[in-house]
């Protein structure tokens, strides 16, 4: 997918619209798509961080977060930009006070929210909090903010919160984009710089209308620790490229790098197009105790630049004959990401042409490869790789 145009400039508090044209890469389909981005002046990249549920779900706490903040710095991936530290659901007792606040549960977080917040600050990082847009969080063990938008979201300003993942479990069957444009306009009214995530799994479609109201939109349901659920979440939220750019992202879920579920070549392909296709890279293992290859996978820093590109382009499916396929995206500087991934069992050797990716096909490149961190010299016209089954190769292509 080629973006011909698209870049804007965020403006503090403005919803604005300008017209993003895309182009199918490698057809002559040209796609008009009306966009407005909320200007929070946030999300101008993907997110990156680590957020608590993949692993621990409700088995959290304040020591956990706190070890967790320590573990981003001294494992060198805070420095790489994983920066919010995420608390997903549980974090809360079972009832409003009097006043109806929101009250950190006292046998977990006996120190509260903000005695977290002021200590993730301190190591330069950011503390992302979870809510619901419906009576009750998923988990059924605290409150949601359905009907309370405007008072959670001073409570979590005032903690000093700068991520909020609002899920749509408990509603009462009124539209996501009805009940999350609540929260979205309280946090704007909160008078702190909120990250907006919307977890609406995608139900109502929010790339086609959520880029208004928050910096990523959920495409899919929940990413299970498997080869099928995540080769599935990636499939699904290849639907929706078209719609993702700097101040809002498709999110196909959090990361399972790292969890054990998957193979090595497995967690690679999973972080190579989660990092192509510009989702959020939100870490979901446990970071103090994280294995040699899930650190290296998650510390590639040429991959990560591929995730943080400038130009915000979302790299999609471009090829996919049978389980050889060819993902690819623009970045910035005419230059070109490429994964080569086979989704099967035997080893193949996978094509990327030019008229696929986006090149003329006089074009002459430099290839760089980001797993084995080699550079090969002068390409042109395509580029072939072997790749073992469940694995891929993933390239920057620099026109010379
Ligand atoms: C789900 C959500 C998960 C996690 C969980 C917590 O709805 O998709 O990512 O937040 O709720 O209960």
């Amino acid at each position: 997918m080629a973006r011909l145009g698209g870049e804007a400039t965020l403006t503090s508090r403005l919803l604005f619209f300008f017209l993003l044209s895309t182009a199918v890469m490698g057809g002559s389909k040209t796609v008009e798509t009306r966009r407005s981005v909320l200007g929070n002046g946030l999300g101008r990249t993907p997110p990156m961080g680590w957020n608590s549920w993949n692993h621990f779900h409700c088995n959290i706490n304040e020591r956990l977060i706190r070890e967790t903040a320590d573990a981003l710095v001294h494992t060198g991936l805070a420095g790489l930009g994983y920066r919010y530290v995420n608390i997903d659901d549980c974090w809360g007792e079972a009832n409003r006070d009097y006043q109806g606040n929101l009250v950190a549960k006292r046998s977990t977080f006996p120190s509260g929210i903000k005695s977290l917040a002021d200590y993730v600050h301190a190591k330069g990082l950011k503390l992302g909090i979870y809510s619901d847009a419906g009576s009750q969080t998923c988990s059924r063990t605290m409150p949601g903010s359905l009907g309370y938008e405007q008072h959670d979201a001073a409570t979590f300003a005032s903690w000093g919160v700068d991520y909020l993942k609002y899920d749509n479990c408990n509603n009462p069957g009124t539209r996501p984009r009805e009940r999350y444009a609540k929260m979205s306009y309280a946090l704007r009214n909160s008078g702190r710089n909120i990250f907006f995530s919307l977890c609406e799994w995608g139900v109502d479609n929010p790339a086609t209308w959520a880029s208004g109201m928050g910096n990523s939109w959920r495409t899919t349901g929940d990413i299970y620790d498997s080869w099928g659920s995540m080769t599935s979440r990636a499939d699904e939220n290849n639907r929706w490229a078209s719609y993702a750019g700097p101040g809002g992202w498709n999110d196909p879920d959090m990361l399972e790098v790292g969890n054990g579920g998957m193979s090595t070549e497995e967690y690679r392909s999973h972080f190579s197009i989660w990092a192509l296709v510009k989702a959020p890279l939100l870490i979901g293992c446990d970071v103090r105790t994280i294995s040699g290859d899930a650190l290296e996978i998650l510390s590639n820093s040429e991959v990560i630049a591929v995730n943080q590109d400038y130009l915000g382009v979302q790299g999609k499916k471009v090829f996919g004959g049978g389980s050889e396929e060819v993902w690819a995206g623009r970045l910035s500087g005419g230059k070109v990401a490429v994964v080569l991934w086979n989704r099967g069992s035997s080893r193949a050797t996978i094509t990327a042409r030019w008229s696929d990716i986006g090149l003329s096909s006089s074009t002459v490149v430099s290839v760089r490869d980001l797993w084995a961190r080699a550079t090969i010299g002068s390409v042109r016209g395509q580029l072939a790789a072997t790749v073992s089954p469940h694995a891929c190769k993933m390239y920057v292509l620099t026109p010379r």
